[in-house]
């Protein structure tokens, strides 16, 4: 064959080539050593095999790039490294807003008793009286109870009955509701002159049984009204030598520790005073309770 044949006839193939397939005219285009592969093989393979062993090249081009550095898995390290960051970080976000938040609970508390004790210090405290069987009876004795204390005297017309009704619906209400703890009522007279243990007790029995009466001589008295800041004062006296004792109509309640926490004037209802006093051994046993957690 000569050499002008056989450049015709190559050529012949290149355009047959072509035309059988796109692919291989596209390696044609983009590989001169592919065309050359081609060229070459052409002679004894059918044109799918070439296109075979083309991709097979071109696969084992891509197996033979050189494997990735290890800083190729770069973005995946960084991503890893700030996520555990931001979980840290909302950790001890957490953790500080949750000591926070004690820290803020404790001092109001603080605050709470610090007022509870500045209360305490203007109203209540100790004192030492007779009960309605003659028996000496303080304020220690009311410690680990609650307790409603009331300031009257046995010959008051009106109020003081009404205010000691008032005290005995309260208690029965509080009682009857499920929700509190056991509380005792307690008369204090403000006429140690007239209301000796026998007066005492007939009086309070005409409310209920369970009332605590209690009396004493005119310094005991005194001390347990200035506790309280309870105004008292005997009026002139009549032909009978009957006398009307002006006085402070207020119903205080006492905690289990003794302390002063709330008080009920003339104008509140059984109902106010139950709610009140309910209200108040809450706010205590929920108080309590943090202070034991803390
Ligand atoms: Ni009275």
């Amino acid at each position: 064959m000569s050499t002008m044949q056989m450049i015709s006839r190559i050529a012949l193939l290149k355009k047959t080539l072509t035309v059988v397939s796109p692919k291989l005219q596209h390696c044609f285009s983009h590989s001169s050593r592919s065309s050359l592969v081609v060229v070459d093989s052409v002679r004894c393979r059918k044109p799918s095999l070439i296109v075979q062993q083309f991709a097979s090249q071109r696969a084992n081009f891509s197996s033979a790039l050189p494997p990735r550095p290890p800083g190729a898995n770069k973005n995946k390290g960084i991503n890893f490294t700030w996520k555990s960051f931001f979980i840290s970080g909302g950790i001890v976000s957490i953790f500080t807003a949750g000591m926070l938040y004690f820290k803020q609970e404790k001092m109001k508390q603080l605050e709470s008793q610090r007022k509870k004790s500045l209360g305490q210090a203007a109203l209540g405290g100790k004192f030492d009286l007779v009960d309605q069987h003659g028996r000496p009876f303080g304020s220690a004795n009311l410690l680990g109870n609650w307790a409603l204390i009331y300031f009257g005297f046995t010959h008051c017309p009106d109020v003081c009955p009404d205010e000691l009704e008032k005290i005995v619906k309260a208690h029965e209400m509080i009682e009857k509701s499920g929700k509190a703890d056991p509380i005792k009522m307690v008369f204090i007279t403000v006429d140690p002159e007239r209301d000796d243990v026998p007066a005492v007790r007939e009086y309070i029995r005409e409310f209920s049984p369970k009332f605590i009466g209690l009396t004493g001589n005119r310094e005991q008295i005194e001390k347990a009204t200035k506790a309280y800041r309870v105004y008292y004062s005997a009026g002139p006296r009549d032909h009978a030598n009957d006398y009307i004792v002006d006085h402070t109509i207020i119903t205080y309640l006492i905690d289990p520790e003794g302390n002063m926490v709330d008080y009920y004037g003339q104008t509140k209802t059984p109902e106010d005073v139950c709610s009140g006093v309910i209200k108040s051994m809450q706010k205590y046993k929920s108080m309590n309770s943090r202070l034991g957690f803390l």
